[in-house]
């Protein structure tokens, strides 16, 4: 299976499992600035939903509304996404996976916070471990460094998406040393750049990925893919 990742800028990709589109946190044109494209140009079979912070779930209703595509997430946000008039999800919770047929999707746990933008209660944030016949994926989701991403990485992983961008998430040396738990062959950074607080020299970054692990960094231009 071929596994081709789009980057959209800020934390939304587009993975796309031999067809099968899945979108990743939903912030597009013209909510997210750093964005090319809007939710109504996206293809999308199923959207993974890390927690519920606008800057990854303000575009997911529209774009699921759109393509009928299901929502994977936490149970207090299915339901947040059922009451806005979409019935298409699947809810889990922390450590719990299922088989889907794009592969096995793993929720992991984040070190992070989970609000929806209207204050609802957004549960638990998250990552995602998905596992195909031939590679596994780490998606990180908003979070802080934490040495159990030892326990993720003891998976095997052949790509981790991980946030760099520091003031929410980890910053470029907790991420690095991120790198040191996960072990992943590829990194893919991202949440970096969107706006002033979170600006980073991701060029700068990928040079001490590669100075001081075996681990091979890949920074994205918005719109711009990776292929495994
Ligand atoms: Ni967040
Ligand atoms: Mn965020």
């Amino acid at each position: 299976m071929t596994i081709k990742v789009t980057w959209h800028g800020h934390a939304t990709f587009s993975l796309d499992f031999d067809g099968t589109k899945v979108v990743v946190d939903p912030f597009f044109s013209v909510n997210n600035p750093s964005a090319l494209r809007s939710a109504d140009e996206v293809a999308a079979d199923y959207i993974l939903q890390t927690h519920g912070h606008a800057d990854h779930i303000v575009d997911t209703v529209p774009l699921a509304k759109r393509t009928g595509a299901q929502v994977i997430g936490n149970f207090e946000i299915c339901n947040w996404i059922n009451a806005q008039g979409h019935d298409n999800t699947w809810a889990m919770n922390t450590g719990g996976g299922y088989d889907f047929p794009f592969g096995r999707v793993k929720m992991t746990p984040a070190l992070h916070s989970s609000g929806l933008p209207d204050g609802s209660y957004g549960g638990d944030p998250g990552g995602y471990l998905v596992t195909t016949a031939s590679n596994t994926i780490y998606i990180a989701g908003d979070t802080a460094l934490f040495t159990d991403m030892s326990l993720i990485g003891a998976a095997g992983i052949d790509l981790a998406i991980i946030p760099t961008g520091d003031n929410f998430t980890m910053g470029p040396d907790d991420a690095l040393s991120a790198l040191g738990y996960l072990q992943p062959k590829v990194v893919i950074p991202c949440h970096f750049g969107t706006w002033p607080p979170i600006s980073q020299d991701m060029n700068a970054w990928a040079e001490r990925v590669i100075a001081n692990s075996e681990v091979k960094p890949v920074v994205l231009s918005v719109e711009g893919s990776f292929s495994l």
